[in-house]
């Protein structure tokens, strides 16, 4: 069992190869701009149980959980990354703090959102399907607390209303209806960042 302060200087160390490892393996992981934004809000928000949805090799939860300190929950359905995600969290001695579970979001989701409060929810696996995990985890969210969600812009497509190229219809027409439920301005205070593919952040009401 490290330290917090030892943790936080291992990930520092391993942080930036284990992030040049995933863009050359083309494994989709969280941009710089949006860690910012997703680290300064989760901060802000003092929170102590995070729900992040979409893992792939950990390296966003590893930031989430070093520093703030709380519990991340989070799921992925692709075994071989969660198995990294797994070794990358016990090189920097964060493993404690963190359950993991593998299969279908849509399984998951409903199932932690029933037996949990969730006071911030990272939004980041499939994206025609973001707009069932907000309702899925809607319920279980406290007020004030706050969904982040990456990529909403989607490769800049869901932007205005242009008609979508056929092979990307359903993902921008059900990022489009995800738009629309957060900015309902009885349920959600939402702000869209433009950095680079788009992310929210939504404040429930
Ligand atoms: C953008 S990546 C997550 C990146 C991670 N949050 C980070 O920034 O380090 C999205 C992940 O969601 C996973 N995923 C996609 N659809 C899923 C589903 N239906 N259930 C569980 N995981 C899913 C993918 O396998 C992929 O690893």
């Amino acid at each position: 069992m490290y330290s917090p302060e030892e943790c936080a200087k291992r990930l520092g160390k391993l942080s930036p190869a284990y992030e040049a490892k995933a863009r050359e393996d083309f494994i989709p992981i969280i941009r710089p701009e949006s860690l910012k934004l997703l680290l300064s809000a989760a901060k802000k928000t003092g929170c102590r149980r995070f729900l992040e949805i979409g893992t792939a090799i950990g390296f966003s939860t590893a930031w989430l959980a070093v520093e703030t300190g709380a519990h991340v929950d989070t799921v992925e359905k692709d075994a071989e990354r969660l198995a990294k995600a797994r070794a990358f969290w016990k090189e920097i001695g964060i493993e404690d703090r963190i359950t993991s579970r593998l299969g279908d979001a849509d399984e998951l989701v409903p199932e932690l959102a029933r037996d949990n409060k969730y006071d911030f929810v990272f939004i980041d696996a499939a994206k025609s399907r973001y707009s069932d995990y907000l309702d899925a985890v809607y319920p279980s969210l406290e007020k004030g607390g706050i969904v982040f969600a990456d990529n909403v812009y989607y490769l800049g497509l869901v932007k205005g209303d242009a008609y979508p190229p056929h092979k990307h219809r359903t993902i921008v027409n059900n990022m489009r209806a995800f738009l629309k439920k957060i900015n309902d301005k009885e349920k959600f205070d939402t702000t869209v960042y433009d950095t680079e593919d788009g992310t929210a952040v939504c404040v429930k009401l």
